[in-house]
């Protein structure tokens, strides 16, 4: 490969990580060709900036910033909340909004979690007596539980700290293994720094006493202890008796047929993964976990169920493991982060899940009422007229007034949009 002056260039920099992250910033540039104007841009950090940035993750070059929106009409627990999102997509802030004022008519979100139980797992192999080895794990728990135990003190402090012990078996194709779960309050965290040193700590311990090899040591993001419930009910007379006969046909669909109940899902995430995201918690983790938990039963479902109460009225609800943290991580070193933590007013990691798992409902039946209605299209070209009028050109005052007319003639394309714009600058 060469770059614009004919150099040959090579992704193998030695050294790199030492570079400043304007040194950094150099290479790439001259590896990809970047322009003087294309530095200029990556070199304009906003509130994160690149010193902090530079401490958060490797070889940085700059950040990048994703439009910061608030969700509103959120009644939870009869709390008002004001939601902030993070999201690329057009809609999706406006659909979680308009959901949540349709539910306030019935009292809003009625939500509850779990107590903060994350997993972490210890695989052992070449186990030579399973049965033995199991007593022997179960006699010696109160003293893994201190071993762990003292690998946080803080945590233990404010009360969290191991629970439990289970021992799973399996076999493999590579014979037997054993596989202990420390069960692990981490209170609010959202654990993974705690449990993966703790499961450290004791797994020397525990091929001491079962004669096995220890391999992996890691927590589960399958975090089926620390669940997140919600329910809405939307009144019959506010949403349309055939509103309601409509969304239950289309969760249907969601119910019995993997092709739509991805994207089903996928509607509840772009909710979910928006606050999570806005808070700086671990959207992989997330997600990892509600789509695991979605196929819990051995086939992949919804996360959210729906049905009619006696009055008909529709009753939505959601249940789904949301493993997120206020303290340690990003959330307490990202700057607008920490601002968006306050907008929420969580004061923990249960309150926040909860709050978390409402949105995602409320995304859900925002999305299956515009679909088994008008369909999304509509409003959502809408919103996203102004996006069009942008790549068409128009700067400034143009943009509304492109955007404007498209919404108008309900015309809505960059073809139609550089017309109008070339009328407009006639
Ligand atoms: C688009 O981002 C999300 C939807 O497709 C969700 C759904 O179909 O339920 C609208």
């Amino acid at each position: 490969m060469v770059n614009g002056n004919g150099k040959p260039l090579k992704s193998r920099m030695s050294g790199f990580h030492k570079l400043s992250p304007d040194e950094k910033l150099e290479a790439v540039k001259e590896f990809s060709n970047l322009t003087d104007e294309d530095v200029e841009l990556l070199k304009k950090t906003g509130a994160l900036d690149i010193g902090a940035a530079d401490r958060m993750i490797e070889n940085v070059i700059g950040t990048t910033e994703m439009p910061l929106g608030i969700a509103t009409n959120f009644l939870i627990n009869g709390r008002d909340y004001l939601i902030p999102m993070v999201i690329e997509e057009p809609s999706v802030v406006a659909a979680a909004s308009y959901a949540a004022k349709l539910a306030r008519t019935r009292g809003g979100f009625t939500a509850s979690s779990d107590d903060p139980l994350m997993i972490g797992q210890i695989q052992l192999v070449g186990v030579a007596d399973i049965e033995e080895s199991k007593k022997r794990i179960m006699r010696n728990k109160e003293r893994i539980f201190d071993m762990a135990n003292k690998c946080d003190s803080v945590l233990v402090k404010f009360g969290g700290g191991v629970r439990d012990i289970e021992i799973r078996e399996m076999e493999t194709k590579r014979g037997k293994m054993l596989v202990v779960h420390l069960v692990v309050d981490v209170r609010d965290a959202m654990g993974a720094n705690a449990v993966n040193t703790m499961a450290e700590r004791v797994a020397p311990f525990l091929e001491e006493l079962t004669g096995g090899k220890v391999r992996l040591r890691i927590i589960t993001n399958l975090a089926d202890r620390r669940l997140a419930r919600v329910q809405a009910v939307w009144d019959k007379d506010v949403i349309g008796e055939d509103t309601v006969e409509k969304i239950l046909d289309a969760y249907e669909l969601a119910a019995n047929d993997q092709y739509r109940c991805t994207t089903h899902n996928k509607g509840i995430m772009n909710g979910i993964d928006a606050v999570v995201i806005a808070t700086a918690n671990d959207f992989r983790a997330i997600e990892a976990g509600a789509h695991s938990y979605a196929a819990r039963n051995g086939k992949y479902e919804p996360l959210t169920r729906y049905a009619k109460d006696s009055e008909g009225n529709l009753v939505g609800t959601i249940e789904l493991p949301l493993a997120l943290g206020l303290v340690g991580g990003a959330t307490r070193t990202h700057p607008i982060a920490k601002i968006a933590v306050k907008i929420i007013g969580a004061k923990s990691t249960k309150e926040l899940a909860e709050v978390v798992a409402s949105v995602g409902l409320a995304q859900n039946f925002a999305a299956l009422r515009a679909l088994a209605t008008e369909g999304i299209q509509t409003g959502h070209m809408r919103l996203h007229s102004r996006n069009i009028a942008v790549l068409a050109g128009a700067s400034g005052d143009l943009i509304d007034e492109v955007a404007k007319r498209m919404n108008g003639e309900k015309n809505i394309s960059t073809g139609r949009a550089k017309e109008i714009l070339e009328e407009l600058q006639k």
